[in-house]
């Protein structure tokens, strides 16, 4: 397997973790960014994220398996999932977007986005129809698309931690008789007082949905017997309505699927539905429509599968669509993974959970490989948002999945790379590449494992990232 060295210097048959501890410890101490840069093209070889692997999009299909009903519903809840809604469907009166699949597209509907190469759908939407908004600084054309929430209320005090949606209808030719400004970004982003989070991906959320609370916690108590040599305990995002464990979102912040569709119908795009019958803005003329503007249809007109409203009908889609496909791992991928185990990003991002019997003969009792424990990890000042979120401090995020990171365009939470270098070192304040965005939390859970990463070979180091460019 060790095709070349696998530290710098380190002898023959010690394991690279305890010498990477000691670079590590040293390094932490006076090393500074440009130094370890350096020691990363030592022997003229350059680390290089090798970008998104080409060929098909290895996602977007259904699971396979499923009966000819479930495919039926799987199909239709895609077709939601692509529909645009305007005012007379329940679009605003604040939005940032008309369709889930606008924000959820790469490499295929129910992904993550934008689409590549780049192209900010949001400057698509944000003047459609006569729309008057004005486009906040933040966004660009090539950049990914950013969510913002306000970590606090204007007086900068009181937790607020909400999406603040970035446009609104008016302006509008269905929107006639409705005047509101949209948020003070340019405020907020001079005060510090704003948060971006990028779409994340949703292929394979039905099996991560179904996966028993006892597994997770299994895995996070074997993960924290760990702690005292690499320093990590996750943190399970534990529910207030039932207990158990709260996994999806960038902060664990929901449950399941239907939960989440409804909030995101409501939060991205304005549709009140009956999870979210409420209208979050209640100016007056701004509210067209009846609420809830989704809702269960009564009619024998109507096909079943679409009796339900739309959050069901897209948690149907998304539970249904399967996870991605790798690519088949070459040498080098295949000895990246030996090294993602051993230096300990497996602790986190751990590799495999298997499914409980389930009444969808599809998922049940599968064995996938998401490469996350779904649990949340204080990840240091470099990353840091400031927002919290149940039980997620202003500091700590979910591990995301890393199947199909092979096809992401823009990672971390912030979306604020679209390499995988700077994705890995920005896990650490002390090899952080763009400055701590933050002051005063505690370290990152993932320093040790950072430093351990940087002890490696370069080459080995490249063998990570082509193999995590191999989900
Ligand atoms: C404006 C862009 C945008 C639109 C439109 C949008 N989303 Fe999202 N989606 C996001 C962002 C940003 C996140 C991450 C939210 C967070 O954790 O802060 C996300 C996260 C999710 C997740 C969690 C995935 C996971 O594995 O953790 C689901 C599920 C989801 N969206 C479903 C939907 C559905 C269904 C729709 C349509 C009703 C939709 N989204 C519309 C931006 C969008
Ligand atoms: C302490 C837990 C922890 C460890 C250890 C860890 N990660 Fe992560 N990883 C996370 C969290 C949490 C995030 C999300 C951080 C954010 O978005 O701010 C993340 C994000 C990522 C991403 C970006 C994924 C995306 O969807 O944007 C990649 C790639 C990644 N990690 C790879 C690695 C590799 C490689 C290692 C080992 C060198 C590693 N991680 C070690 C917790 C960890």
């Amino acid at each position: 397997m060790a095709r070349h060295p696998r530290s710098r210097g380190t002898p023959k048959g010690k394991p690279a973790v305890k010498l990477a501890l000691i670079i590590g410890a040293a390094a932490m101490v006076a090393v500074p960014l440009v130094v370890s840069a350096a020691l990363r093209t030592r022997r003229n070889f350059t680390v290089t994220d090798p970008g998104i692997r080409g060929g098909p999009a290895d996602a977007g299909g259904p699971i396979p398996g499923l009966n000819s009903e479930e495919t039926t519903t799987f199909n239709d809840g895609s077709t939601n999932f692509t529909t645009v809604f305007a005012v007379p469907q329940g679009l605003g009166p604040q939005f940032d977007e008309n369709q889930c699949s606008s924000c959820h597209i790469q490499p295929a509907v129910g992904g993550s986005g934008p689409a590549a190469p780049a192209t900010n759908p949001l400057f698509s939407v944000y003047q459609l129809d006569g729309a008057t908004n004005t486009m906040p600084s933040f966004e660009s054309t090539t950049g990914p698309i950013l969510v913002p929430r306000f970590p606090y209320m204007s007086d900068l005090k009181t937790p607020d931690d909400t999406v603040h949606q970035l446009f609104t209808i008016t302006g509008r030719s269905d929107a006639t008789g409705c005047s509101i400004q949209q948020p003070n970004f340019t405020q907020a982003e001079s005060e510090n007082n704003i948060a971006y989070h990028q779409p994340l991906p949703t292929f394979g959320d039905g099996f991560l949905e179904f996966i028993e609370n006892s597994t997770l916690t299994a895995n996070m108590t074997t993960e924290c017997a760990s702690q005292s040599t690499y320093g990590i305990c996750g943190t399970a995002s534990i529910s207030g309505h039932d207990g158990s464990v709260n996994r999806l979102g960038w902060k664990a912040q929901w449950r399941g699927l239907n939960f989440a569709s409804g909030e995101e119908m409501n939060v991205q795009m304005g549709v009140t539905n009956e999870y979210f019958p409420a209208e979050l803005n209640q100016t007056t003329g701004c509210d067209f429509n009846p609420v809830p503007e989704s809702a269960t249809n009564f009619s024998n007109s109507i096909p079943e599968d679409q009796f339900t409203g739309d959050p069901e009908r897209l948690a149907i889609f998304m539970r249904f669509l399967a996870p991605p496909t790798p690519a088949k791992f070459n040498s080098q991928a295949t000895t990246g993974q030996t090294e993602f185990n051993t230096i300990g990003c497996q602790l986190c991002h751990t590799e495999s959970f298997t499914t409980p019997t389930s009444p969808f003969p599809a998922m049940s009792q599968k064995t996938i490989t998401p490469y996350t424990d779904l649990l949340l990890h204080h990840m240091g000042n470099c990353l840091a948002d400031g927002v919290t979120m149940g039980a997620a401090a202003g500091d700590m995020f979910r591990t995301p999945a890393l199947w199909g990171a092979g096809k992401r365009m823009f990672f971390l939470h912030d979306g604020r790379t679209s390499d995988l270098l700077t994705a890995i070192l920005d896990h650490s304040d002390t090899y952080c590449t763009g400055g701590l965005g933050k002051t005063g939390y505690q370290a990152s859970e993932a320093d040790i494992v950072i430093s351990n990463f940087e002890g490696l070979s370069p080459q080995y180091q490249q063998d990570i990232l082509d193999f995590i460019r191999s989900l």
